[in-house]
């Protein structure tokens, strides 16, 4: 029984409180990402991809199958721990525990993975466009669910969304 409390006191405020941060952690499944990154945006080795909120890890490690780097951001803890167990022997994965809203993208990144929930999908095109004019240059972003209303994807495969967002300069943001 005491287990069973320990488990409650540790593990509902860690999975529960990310809801005010962004989408609860529900892995995309495997067939669907394998499905994204050949279809939808066939990946590579001079890809990097970052997924923002990055669960479990299984959108990385699907991504550094085909070569790319992948890099992922993920406030909780224990599916940080977890996705760098799982990733242990993989040199191009790399899983940072971090609020996604509060980072920068890496220079380099490619692509941008995102599971999106409708309550945030503004605020990630915002970001977005913020991000490539800092970069000050293209990259590409999958979005899995929730889509953006006014702004025309390039490619949709089922739940999948590709976008592309370039830079406006300095301050000239989009939204
Ligand atoms: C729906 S799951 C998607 C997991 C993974 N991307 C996948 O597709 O399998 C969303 C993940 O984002 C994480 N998350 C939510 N808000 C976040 C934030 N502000 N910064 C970093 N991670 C966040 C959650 O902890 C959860 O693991």
């Amino acid at each position: 029984m005491i287990w069973f409390w320990l488990a409650v006191i540790v593990l509902l405020p860690t999975f529960g409180l990310v809801v005010f941060r962004g989408a609860p952690y529900v892995p995309t499944r495997k067939m669907y990402v394998k499905q994204a990154l050949a279809e939808l945006y066939p990946i590579s080795g001079r890809d990097v991809l970052v997924d923002i909120g990055s669960g479990d890890g299984v959108v990385l490690r699907e991504a550094s199958k085909r070569g790319a780097r992948a890099i992922g951001y993920e406030i909780n803890p224990i599916l940080v721990l977890i996705s760098r167990l799982l990733s242990r022997k993989d040199k191009n994965v790399e899983v940072r525990l971090a609020d996604f809203w509060l980072s920068s993208l890496p220079d380099d990144v490619s692509v941008v993975y995102v599971f999106a929930v409708s309550r945030d999908i503004n605020k990630i095109r915002k970001m977005m466009q913020n991000e490539a004019n800092r970069l000050n240059r293209e990259f590409h972003l999958i979005t899995y669910g929730s889509a953006f209303n006014d702004l025309k994807s390039i490619k949709n495969v089922g739940a999948y969304n590709l976008y592309s967002f370039k830079s406006l300069h300095a301050d000239k943001a989009q939204v």
